[in-house]
């Protein structure tokens, strides 16, 4: 088969964009040149990629089986590009991050002080939940993930850098606000505020739920930290999140920690890529820089003294 490089990259755009104008817009080409290409990669194939419905494109069976391969001559095309631009000059290129939400309040410290010592690197960053990331973990499109505990796969490299305690939050004037060691069997009288299901933080809660035998009740359901947050300060009801999500607000007294039986549920932030995908200098660069910049914050916490002020670990979780 005689499919060139050029058509490759085509034909993923077509059918990632569902356009041949927009695939155009996105390659800075011309409409008819992407039409052209589209028609000889059918003719080489012998038989139709796409079919359109009204304006939009559909991929035929064919052009799914012709994505995939696109795809993947595409990535090691990247790929190869990749490994000259590490070759020329530290210091440059391109980074794609994907973070859970909750590391996000993490990442973006962490970036802004990468971004002063590599001001040449650019960076794109996705934030999704955990289940969004598994996902992204399958298709070899990120150079690294940040996340909760990643599966238990050989395929992957996963280095713990941080704990991620979870912990129920109140509003400062709530009845339970200060009231210590609350048993289980009080908290759960409480209306919840909960992440979505596919949340790692959802996840390591019905875990600890399940174990202590209690069943989660349909209640509230946010899928992003900050919603969650203003809920709780607005009164409709407790939440759980993870500690690093909410510095601001206990130190702004809106909101509190409740001392409560069975928290924080101790969970970990893992630094993960694939061990199959070729980790770009830039990628390498960061990597590197992430696992010095927790071991200095962890070197100056311990020296001050200062680790997290975590009420009610006598009865700890572990997800
Ligand atoms: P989440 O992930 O943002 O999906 O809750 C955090 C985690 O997995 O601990």
């Amino acid at each position: 088969m005689n499919i060139t490089l050029r058509q490759s990259r085509i034909f993923e755009a077509v059918a990632e964009t569902g356009s041949i104008t927009r695939a155009a817009e996105s390659l800075h080409l011309t409409q008819p040149a992407v039409s052209m290409q589209l028609r000889k990669l059918e003719h080489e194939v012998g038989m139709p990629l796409i079919e359109s419905h009204g304006r939009r494109i559909h991929l035929t069976h064919a052009g799914e089986e012709m994505l995939r391969y696109c795809r993947r001559l595409n990535r090691t095309v990247r790929e190869a590009g990749a490994v000259f631009e590490r070759l020329r000059e530290p210091g440059h290129g391109q980074l794609h991050l994907a973070v859970a939400s909750t590391v996000n309040y993490f990442a973006t410290e962490l970036i802004a002080s990468f971004h002063r010592r590599y001001p040449d690197i650019q960076i794109r960053m996705d934030v999704t939940n955990r289940e969004a990331l598994l996902g992204m973990l399958e298709e070899y499109e990120h150079d690294l993930i940040l996340m909760g505990q990643p599966p238990d796969s050989p395929e992957l490299e996963a280095i713990p850098f941080m704990d991620n305690p979870l912990v129920v939050i109140a509003a400062a004037a709530h009845p339970l606000a200060g009231r210590r060691r609350i048993p289980m069997k009080r908290l759960i009288e409480e209306p919840f505020v909960l992440r979505e299901c596919g949340s790692g933080t959802r996840m390591a809660l019905e875990k600890l739920f399940t174990r202590k035998g209690i069943r989660l009740s349909a209640q509230m359901e946010m899928n992003s930290n900050e919603a969650i947050k203003q809920a709780v300060m607005a009164g409709l009801g407790l939440g759980v999140v993870s500690m690093h999500t909410v510095r601001m607000e206990r130190e702004s007294g809106k909101l509190v920690v409740l001392d409560a039986a069975g928290f924080p549920i101790r969970r970990k932030w893992y630094l993960v890529h694939r061990r199959d995908r070729y980790l770009s200098r830039a990628a390498e660069e960061f990597k590197q820089y992430l696992l010095d910049y927790v071991r200095n914050e962890q070197g100056a916490g311990s020296r001050e003294g200062a680790g997290p002020a975590l009420p009610g670990t006598h009865t700890a979780g572990r997800a």
